[in-house]
C-alpha cells in the first residue's frame, strides 16, 4: 500500500472500547441502580441488544422494515393514524409544534413547569415564531379549563397573538394530569379552533396508574409524543403520532432540521424490547417511587410533589437538613447515592437497597440535627395546599 495512504488510515483509526469496557458497564449500572438523578440514565441491557443487533439494516429516511413495524405499532396503541421515530423528546415536541403553526401571529399555551416552556431552549419561539405564554396551575398540580380560559388569546384583536396551540405535559414532575380536565380543554381548544399536542415523554406511567388505554389517553390531542429512552430504558428515542397528514408534513420538518436518522433498525428493535419487557415493570418502579415517599415521610421530610409515578419531591428542611448536605452524603457514602435538589426519580434499574440506604442516611442526618437542638414539626404542606400530618 501507498506509505502515504497508509498513514492516513493509521490516523483514522481508532479504538473507544475501554480496555474493561464490559465490567465498566457494569460499574455504569451500578451507578444508575444508585442514582436518583433522573430515568434517562437507565442503560440498555445486554438482552435488549441482543435482540436489537437482529433488526433489519435498511435506511429510515427512505423506509426501514424494523422501524416502520415500530411506527405502526406506536400509531395503533396511541389510536392515530401514524408515527414518526425521532431521535429525542425535544425534537419530538419541536416537530410538533413546528407542524401544527403555520402562518404567525401565534401564540402557544403551555404548563409554565412544562419540558416545552423551560428546558426546550426556547426552541418553540425559535424554530417556529411561536409567542409562548406559560401558565401557572391555579391548584398546584396541573391546569385546569379556568386556567388555560384565563390566559388564551381569543378573538381578532390585532395588538395580542391569537392561540393556536395548547401543550400539556402528563405526567408532568410525575404527577398524572386527570383526564377529564384534559377532556374539558379540549372540548374547548376545539370550539376555538385550537389544536392540542401532548407531551407524553412519561405517558407510560399514566397507563399503569389508571388503567387507561394510551389510545384513550392521546384521544383529546391532535399529536402527541412518547419517549422510549427515558422510563422504558430504551438508549434513544421518541415516537410522534398523529394524522398521517400531520405526520407527512412533520417527517418533511425532521428532514429539515436535520433529524432524519438513517439504519435506525437497532433502535427501534431496543425500543420495542423496551415496550415489552420494561413497560410491565413499572408498577414495581411506583410501588418503590411510594415506598421512598413514605420512608420520608415518616421521618418527617416534607413532600413537596407526591409519588404518583415515578418521582417524588422532598424537602429536608423540615427536619433542619439542606439539599447540598444530602448530596454531599450521599456522595460520600461507600456505595455512593447520587441526587440533585429537591427531585428523586425511581427507574427501571433502580434497586431496593438503594432507596434503603437513602432512608437510613437521610435517618442518621435527621439525628444529628435533633441532637443538636433542631426542633421537628408535626405537620407537611404539599405544595398543592394540601397539609398531611406525619409523626403522629
Ligand atoms: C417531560 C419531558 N419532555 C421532553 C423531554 C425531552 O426529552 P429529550 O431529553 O429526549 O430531548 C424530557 C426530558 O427529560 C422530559 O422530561
Amino acid at each position: 500500500m501507498d506509505p502515504k495512504l497508509r498513514a492516513i488510515i493509521e490516523q483514522v483509526k481508532v479504538d473507544i472500547l475501554a480496555p474493561a469496557q464490559e465490567a465498566d458497564n457494569e460499574a455504569q449500572l451500578k451507578e444508575v441502580s444508585r442514582s436518583f438523578f433522573s430515568d434517562t440514565i437507565t442503560v440498555p441491557t445486554k438482552a435488549m441488544y441482543e435482540y436489537a443487533v437482529r433488526a433489519s439494516v435498511g435506511d429510515a429516511v427512505f423506509r426501514e422494515p424494523c422501524t416502520s413495524a415500530f411506527e405502526e405499532h406506536m400509531a395503533q396503541l396511541t389510536g392515530k393514524e401514524a408515527a414518526l421515530f425521532v431521535s429525542s423528546g425535544t425534537l419530538g415536541n419541536q416537530l410538533a409544534i413546528r407542524t401544527h403553526l403555520l402562518q404567525p401571529p401565534f401564540s402557544i399555551l403551555t404548563d409554565v413547569r412544562s419540558h416545552i416552556n423551560s428546558y426546550e431552549a426556547g426552541g418553540a419561539a425559535m424554530h417556529s415564531g411561536a409567542y409562548p405564554i406559560p401558565v401557572t396551575p391555579s391548584n398546584g398540580h396541573h391546569l385546569t379549563l379556568e386556567d388555560i380560559k384565563a390566559k388564551a388569546v381569543l378573538g381578532s384583536d390585532i395588538h395580542f397573538a391569537p392561540t393556536h396551540l395548547i401543550c400539556l405535559e402528563n405526567t408532568l414532575n410525575g404527577m398524572i394530569f386527570p383526564q377529564n380536565d384534559i377532556i374539558k380543554i379540549a372540548k374547548f381548544a376545539r370550539e376555538n379552533d385550537i389544536l392540542m399536542h401532548l407531551d407524553g415523554a412519561r405517558l407510560w406511567h399514566v397507563a399503569v396508574e389508571t388503567r387507561l388505554p394510551l389510545s384513550e389517553l392521546c384521544a383529546p390531542f391532535d399529536s402527541a409524543s412518547l419517549c422510549l429512552s427515558k422510563g422504558l430504558g430504551a438508549p434513544i428515542g421518541t415516537c410522534l403520532v398523529g394524522s398521517k397528514v400531520f405526520i407527512n408534513k412533520a417527517c418533511w420538518f425532521r428532514k429539515a432540521f436535520g433529524g432524519g436518522m438513517r439504519q435506525t433498525g437497532i433502535l427501534a428493535a431496543s425500543a420495542a424490547y423496551a415496550l415489552s419487557h420494561n413497560f410491565p415493570q413499572l408498577p414495581r418502579v411506583h410501588a418503590l417511587a411510594r415506598r421512598l415517599q413514605r420512608g420520608l415521610e415518616e421521618l418527617g421530610v416534607g413532600i413537596l410533589c407526591p409519588a404518583e409515578t415515578c418521582m417524588v419531591f422532598f424537602d429536608p428542611s423540615t427536619i433542619g437538613v439542606e439539599y447540598g448536605e444530602v448530596e454531599r452524603h450521599a456522595a460520600a457514602l461507600p456505595e455512593p447515592i447520587t441526587l440533585k435538589g429537591s427531585r428523586l426519580v425511581v427507574h427501571i434499574q433502580t434497586t431496593v437497597q438503594a432507596i434503603d440506604d437513602f432512608l437510613r442516611l437521610v435517618s442518621e442526618l435527621r439525628d444529628e440535627k435533633v441532637k443538636e437542638g433542631f426542633i421537628l414539626s408535626t405537620s407537611q404542606t404539599f405544595a398543592n395546599g394540601m397539609t398531611r400530618k406525619y409523626l403522629e
